[in-house]
């Protein structure tokens, strides 16, 4: 899709200038303990790189959806203490985002040293809708700085003022990881590799409806699971008790299925189902077979029989592409379906990608090598969103 090279910080000269840098950090967070850090390893390498080229750092980053107010639960101030750790430095964090403190942070940092701005999305100019709103925003983002790296992946889907407006009023380029995430999806949509299998779950149809409708021109299988599937059987026709039902989205889903018979994608969907009393990991639970959910259970994660044979629709396959848990795998009792994908995937020999922040969390919290996949993208919305073939804002504010 976006045609244009993008340029990297190769092609900036960065030494002693200072350089905003976009970072997602939008990390799992257990009170102020960080439950998943990758997102922020993810942003070393870039940060690392221009301060070994002697810039001055100035990250930026937002941290769930404070929607504009200051709220202390959405602080970045844990996230500056993991990013000191892991930097082995000292990060100056201000406490404000474009305000005095920010300022003082900006004009305070020496080569090679790094800042941590407080949270974007405490300032309202962040996600406004509003051109004028957002730009003025942007106009006092950018005043801090002199050059802009855009390296926050998992929000390049967002038409945000530090991803898509910044980038207009500095020179910029892309950081490593936007490019690495980037040279990744390509593989996804050109030229991929067949048979290609996508797996999906997660808790929303509707989120995923965009990207099940460009998949079915492209993938040869697409297996679902999680939160969503319960809408996939109610369109078969099945009962699903108290499990997570979409209901405005069920003629959809019935067409979809319609669509992918005729054009011979084959839809894999679970044929056990580990259904609870009740939304809890102390619930009682049992295995029902996916058309016979009791009236008074809730599905809260494929079963056995589901995930073999999700493993064996994967095997053989060249490229899988999975997005999203497949059951509630924060609890125990309900973590093996999304186990068992994960196995079937590194399994599987082909090029896997595992996309978005719950699935990539899921892999690592459940114990996996990391390494055991070909890619963990830190982007969940923006890969979906890549993968959908639409023009993503953060990226093309980044190209030539
Ligand atoms: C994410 O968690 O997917 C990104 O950080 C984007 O966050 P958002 O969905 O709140 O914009």
């Amino acid at each position: 899709m976006e045609g244009h090279r993008l340029r990297t910080i190769d092609d900036l000269d960065v030494r002693g200038k200072r350089v905003l840098v976009r970072a997602d950090l939008n990390v799992p967070l257990d009170g102020d303990r960080i439950t998943d850090d990758g997102r922020i390893r993810a942003s070393l390498p870039t940060i690392n790189a221009l301060r070994e080229r002697g810039a001055k750092v100035i990250v930026c980053a937002h941290l769930g959806r404070p929607k504009g107010e200051v709220k202390p639960e959405f602080s970045l101030a844990p996230v500056a203490r993991r990013l000191g750790e892991l930097l082995g430095a000292e990060i100056a964090f201000a406490s404000d985002v474009v305000g005095e403190s920010a300022r003082a942070v900006a004009a305070g940092l020496g080569d090679g040293q790094v800042a941590l701005l407080e949270n974007l999305r405490f300032e309202p100019g962040e996600t406004s809708k509003d051109d004028a709103e957002r730009g003025a925003f942007a106009d006092r983002l950018a005043a801090l700085a002199e050059l802009y790296v855009g390296d926050g992946f998992g929000a390049v889907h967002r038409k945000h003022a530090s991803v898509y407006d910044v980038p207009r009023r500095l020179p910029h380029a892309a950081g490593g990881l936007i490019v690495a995430e980037v040279g990744v999806l390509k593989r996804l949509t050109e030229n991929v590799e067949r048979p290609y299998a996508v797996v999906l779950g997660g808790s929303k149809v509707s989120d995923k409806l965009g990207v099940i409708d460009n998949l079915l021109d492209k993938a040869d299988r697409i297996l679902v699971g999680g939160g969503m599937v319960y809408t996939f059987l109610a369109a078969q026709g099945h009962q699903v008790g108290k499990s997570l039902l979409e209901r405005d989205q069920i003629d959809t889903v019935r067409e979809y299925l319609a669509r992918a018979e005729k054009a011979g994608v084959e839809f894999v969907l679970p044929v056990d189902i580990v259904a609870a009393t009740a939304f809890a990991a102390d619930a009682d639970h049992e295995v029902v077979p996916a058309d016979a959910i009791p009236a008074d259970r809730m599905g809260l994660d494929i079963g056995p029989a589901s995930g073999r044979l999700f493993a064996e629709r994967l095997a053989g396959t060249k490229t899988v592409f999975w997005n999203g848990p497949m059951g509630v795998f924060e609890m125990e009792p309900f973590a093996h379906g999304t186990r068992a994908i994960a196995q079937g995937l590194i399994d599987s020999g082909a090029f896997t990608v595992v996309g978005g922040g719950d699935s990539a969390a899921a892999v690592r919290t459940l114990g996996f090598d990391e390494a055991a996949f070909s890619h963990i993208s830190t982007g969940g919305g923006a890969s979906l969103e890549y993968l959908e073939g639409k023009t993503l804002p953060g990226l093309s504010a980044l190209e030539d």
